[in-house]
């Protein structure tokens, strides 16, 4: 039984002086002021506060912990690296060995380039797709996350009141309004709508980005399918931002696994174990625009960045793959989390709150929900009190989630599984209290 330990002054005095020093203080796991922490340490599924408590985290730093803290075989694969130097610029040996097994394992890469940021990933995708086009504006989905860069941020999953279609709304202040002129904004799992605002916008239009699996929504059926044929048909660039569902849905990401391979992938976090690392790929003659030819003739895209394809990111890359190349590690992954999703829908149906499980075994969440989820508009049905509420309950009794995920690893045990859905039911049964 988890009993929580109170809060410690020394963890008191380091969250004033994190709000002291940083502007929005530090990351809360929940909305609840009672429930900051302060990590200590964090070691397979576990993860420590500076009070002496230690959670089951399917919190995953957000998700790059894929096969859990502090992996032994990436931490000695880094150890060893970092004797050999940080940081080059120039590519490495494991930044060679990283492009060619990257382009072996994720469908639509014919080349790479590597950043150290999913939002960079994103960033340079768009600004690839927008040199092979010739066009500046872009479409994304609403409640759809890409990253901070300013195209991305807007109608991502924190809208508040939602334009219309196909409108963009910033989702921070700082984001010009001529950028916000250049995103156009369609309703995820809707196709219909879709194709008439790409129709409407087509002799404008660089590409269109899409996370597959838009936060816990998975696709419908057909509508990847039918958004490939659409954009094939006008030769608009199809990017997929698989820096959540890279490598965790399936060895070949998305695209394996709901069997669409898009012209541009973004990847980042499940790629390397919780090193920095972005990852740019996708066909030829689009990565091309960024290839000497096209510099040469003064058309060229540029992508560098200090840390890109740095030594150590590679290194982590590389011995994260090869974890996640052994035999059964997705078929053991996906019981994990399928076990864990079935628990909480029979711990959510014996509170007799409304609620239903939405995404795919390794992320998915449990949403206070009457209602179906197939795009952001259902999403506004969910109780967000509830949401939160649970979020903090689950803590007390010594479980983190992400706000809007359950990250499952491959390191979460058949006991952690257990605990979880104890801790959930135990969770549930107070919130059905509480009203
Ligand atoms: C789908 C998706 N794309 C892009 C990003 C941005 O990645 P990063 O935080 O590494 O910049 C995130 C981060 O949560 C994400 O979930």
């Amino acid at each position: 039984m988890f009993e929580r330990k109170p809060r410690t002054e020394y963890e008191s005095a380091l969250l004033d002086k994190g709000k002291r020093y940083m502007p929005s203080g530090p990351r809360n796991p929940t909305r609840a002021p009672q429930q900051a922490i302060i990590v200590k340490r964090a070691h397979g599924a576990r993860i420590e506060d500076c009070s002496g408590n230690e959670y089951v985290d399917y919190l995953l730093g957000s998700g790059p912990m894929l096969l859990g803290h502090a992996h032994p075989a990436i931490v000695a694969a880094v150890r060893e690296a970092l004797a050999g130097g940080s940081a080059y610029l120039l590519a490495g040996e494991a930044c060679i060995d990283l492009a060619e097994q990257m382009v072996e394992a994720v469908p639509c890469a014919d080349k790479v380039y590597f950043q150290s940021t999913g939002t960079e990933a994103t960033f340079f995708a768009l600004r690839l797709a927008r040199a092979y086009r010739k066009r500046d504006k872009i479409l994304k989905f609403e409640g759809g996350y890409h990253g901070m860069h300013d195209y991305a941020l807007v109608s991502t999953q924190w809208t508040l009141a939602p334009a219309e279609y196909p409108h963009p709304v910033a989702n921070s202040a700082g984001i010009p309004a001529s950028v916000l002129g250049e995103v156009l904004v369609a309703p995820f799992n809707d196709i219909e709508t879709t194709a008439r605002i790409v129709e409407e916008h087509a002799d404008e239009l660089a590409a269109i980005i899409v996370e597959p699996m838009q936060r816990t929504i998975p696709p419908r059926d057909g509508f990847l399918r039918d958004l490939r044929e659409l954009t094939r048909r006008l030769d608009i660039p199809l990017v997929f931002d698989e820096v959540v569902t890279g490598f965790r849905l399936a060895w070949g990401g998305a695209q394996e696994y709901y069997g669409v391979v898009p012209d541009l992938c973004a990847l980042g976090k499940s790629v390397s174990g919780g090193h920095p690392i972005g990852v740019v790929c996708g066909r030829g003659d689009i990565m091309d625009c960024a290839g000497p030819a096209a510099l040469m003739r003064g058309e060229g895209v540029l992508l560098s960045g200090t840390y890109s394809g740095n030594p150590i990111s590679a290194v982590a890359a590389l011995a994260c793959m090869a974890e996640l190349r052994r035999p059964g590690v997705y078929e053991q992954l996906f019981a994990r989390g399928r076990r864990l999703m079935d628990g909480l829908a029979a711990a959510a149906r014996e509170s007799e709150i409304p609620a239903i499980i939405s995404g795919e075994p390794p992320a998915f969440d449990l949403w206070f929900t009457a209602g179906d989820l197939a795009n952001f508009r259902d999403m506004l049905k969910v109780d967000g009190k509830r949401q939160s509420r649970f979020a903090e309950l689950l803590m007390d009794r010594g479980v983190i989630k992400a706000h809007e995920k359950f990250f499952v690893s491959t390191v979460h045990s058949d006991a952690d599984i257990d605990f979880t859905i104890a801790a959930a039911r135990d969770a549930l049964r107070q919130l059905a209290m509480e009203g």
